[in-house]
């Protein structure tokens, strides 16, 4: 029998990169969807596998406790891959609330679920940004024996949902790995976070604002070489393990922002600096040396992955913009009516 994999949140950004990498890549696995379809959610992306014999899509919520335990019992999932959450921190500012639900209760029911069918890998991912933030000091780096100091209801949220999932383990014995990336870029990012916001103002002739001084360093890694690691420590992490996922690409928000200008040939004039974000980390940079060493290495540097994104969303322009016009406007106008 082939065997089956559970995929949450596959309908988002890093999920959805991840399901379709999954089904073209292992045929012999059955991949299932499972998505709520929240306003990050859209199942256009996957027009191109919807109809391949090992994708299958299931609509549900991760907090609901009945579906979830009764879906387990029905499908007998051998592995889950865990991306299902509430993932912007502006968002996490204005409601916090619906992070608690999704990103810890959605995890410990999921928790509750593998335990009680005895699933082979429950794969946990994670975010660098429960290490908190770092200095300007370029020669330190989160590894996976930094303490967790999350700044934000995002990051807290993600931090608590990573120690339920040490618990199962410690407790349970549940075999789980713990991944924790630093910032994605690439195809169907939603244009709520920095580069796609930015790609797809500067195509409409629109203002780009950056938080605060622009100074603050993100440490940027292209989606593929994301799914690729989640890929390996699904198949090849120890038990109980925890690995950091990043290349190396620092850049100031600024640089990033200036990149992608100077990339579509437009002005710099386009800058605005808005008020700062609430709590903003300075800086998040991986060390990815574990990882390293359990044979990933990435394939893009920040130049090729930029350039290729900015690709992708020229030649995608209706991906995105049907999202922009839609109910991305009222949280736009909520976000940053008052920083403009
Ligand atoms: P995303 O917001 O693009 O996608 C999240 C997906 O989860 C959406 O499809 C949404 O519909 C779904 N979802 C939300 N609530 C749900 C619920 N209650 N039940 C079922 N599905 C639900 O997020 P992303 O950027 O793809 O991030 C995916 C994961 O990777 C998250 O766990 C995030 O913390 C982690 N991560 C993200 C980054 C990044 O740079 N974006 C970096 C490291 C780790
Ligand atoms: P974001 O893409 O929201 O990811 P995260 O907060 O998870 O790192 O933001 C990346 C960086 O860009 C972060 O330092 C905040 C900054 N930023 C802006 O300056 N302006 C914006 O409009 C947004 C959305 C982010």
């Amino acid at each position: 029998m082939k065997k089956k994999i559970l995929v949450t949140g596959g309908a988002g950004f890093i999920g959805g990169n991840f399901v379709q990498f999954m089904v073209n890549k292992y045929p012999e696995y059955e991949i299932f969807n499972l998505d709520l379809l929240t306003y990050a959610g859209d199942l256009t992306k996957h027009k191109d596998i919807e109809l391949e014999s090992n994708y299958h899509f299931i609509k549900a919520d991760i907090s609901d406790r009945k579906r979830i335990t009764d879906l387990f019992e029905q499908e007998k999932f051998d592995y889950v891959v865990h991306f299902a959450a509430e993932s912007h921190v502006d968002r996490s500012i204005i409601n916090p609330e619906i992070f608690v639900i999704t990103n810890i209760l959605g995890t410990q029911v999921l928790l509750d679920a593998a335990k009680a069918n005895n699933i082979t890998k429950f794969v946990h991912v994670s975010t660098d940004e429960v290490y908190g933030e770092l200095d300007f000091d370029p020669t330190t780096f989160f590894t996976e024996n930094t303490p967790l100091q999350p700044n934000s209801p995002y990051s807290a949220s993600k931090a608590s949902s990573d120690f339920m999932v040490r618990a199962y383990y410690e407790t349970f014995k549940l075999p789980v790995n713990i991944t924790r990336c630093s910032n994605n870029y690439g195809p169907f990012h939603f244009p709520e976070k920095l580069i796609p916001l930015t790609i797809s103002r500067v195509l409409n002739n629109q203002k780009v604002p950056i938080y605060g001084n622009g100074k603050n360093i993100r440490d940027w890694l292209h989606v593929l070489d994301h799914c690729a690691a989640i890929d390996l420590v699904l198949h090849k992490g120890v038990v109980g393990e925890v690995y950091n996922v990043g290349g190396h690409n620092e850049r100031t928000n600024l640089e990033v922002v200036k990149t992608i200008i100077n990339t579509l040939g437009k002005s710099e004039d386009l800058i605005e600096f808005v008020e700062d974000r609430l709590g903003h980390d300075k800086r998040y940079a991986i060390d990815p040396t574990k990882l390293e060493n359990l044979g990933w290495k990435p394939t893009y540097t920040f130049e090729t992955g930029i350039a290729q994104t900015i690709q992708w969303y020229l030649d995608n322009q209706e991906w995105w913009q049907q999202i922009i016009s839609g109910e991305y406007q009222e949280y736009f106008e909520m976000q940053y009516s008052k920083k403009f």
